[in-house]
């Protein structure tokens, strides 16, 4: 079968160039046909990989267009492989994803030192089980195409780790990290689900960003976009405010 892979040329236009593989394939993974490319045919063939089993989530890259990891991907006859979008390229299928993952940071997407400490009960930890079990392999920020415009937009992974943390019952007073994802975070979210399907774990950014815009209405933020055409912001029972009653 043939594989093209988008491969560093400082030589070409943009700084890339397809080339095209014929290989023996049958039903192999595709970190398993690119390390027979790298051993068989070409040996700076550049990519990244450890686990190998989908868990550390460091093979993420892009196969025909959409996020997946090579080492669960199975190789189909004229797939184009390429490196994750949004992020600088270091060589080949080998990006620098430090500026996305950086977010979790800035999001204040951590335990705060106020939490409470003590056990949660099994039905409190299914709460935010799922968000818990990111692997940090940056396929939502290369998805999403807010992120393409504005390098300090959030993203999916910060914005999922912050509902993690704040939809979490030990963290005792969570204004802070509401606070801090109001710019350039929950607001700028477009909504466009791009971020869901390429979720090797299956976790829904999406769906935790309207879990903090709803938590962040109950505590008197609102969308600046309609804030500005409509003024009001929220009363204490949640519900948008429209300001004057004659608009
Ligand atoms: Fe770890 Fe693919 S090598 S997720």
């Amino acid at each position: 079968m043939t594989v093209e892979v988008l491969r560093y040329c400082p030589a070409a236009p943009n700084g890339a160039q397809k080339i095209k593989y014929e290989i023996e394939a049958n039903n192999q993974t595709l970190l398993e046909v690119l390390t027979a490319i790298k051993t068989e045919y070409d040996a700076t063939l550049s990519f990244n990989s450890d686990c190998r089993s989908g868990v550390c989530g460091s093979c993420a890259m892009r196969v025909n267009g959409v996020e997946v990891l090579a080492c669960t991907y199975k190789v189909h006859d004229g797939d184009t492989v390429e490196p994750l979008r949004n992020m600088e390229v270091i060589r080949d299928l080998v990006v620098d994803s430090d500026h996305a993952l950086a977010f979790n940071k800035k999001a204040h997407a951590y335990g705060s030192v106020s939490a409470v400490t003590r056990n949660v009960t099994p039905e409190e930890e299914k709460v935010n089980e799922l968000q818990s079990a990111c692997i940090l392999c940056a396929s939502c920020y290369s998805a999403c195409p807010v992120y393409e415009v504005n390098s300090d937009f959030l993203g999916p992974f910060a914005l999922t780790r912050s509902w993690r943390y704040v939809s979490d019952v030990r963290e005792s007073d969570v204004s802070d990290k509401i606070a801090t994802i109001q710019d350039n975070g929950i607001w700028d979210c477009t909504l466009c689900n791009e971020c869901v399907p390429v979720c090797p774990v299956g976790i829904a950014p999406k769906q935790d960003i309207v879990m903090l815009r709803n938590k962040s209405g109950v505590m008197g933020y609102m969308d600046p976009s309609f804030s500005a055409n409509f003024g009001g912001g929220f009363g204490n029972d949640g519900t948008p405010d429209f300001g004057d009653p004659a608009f």
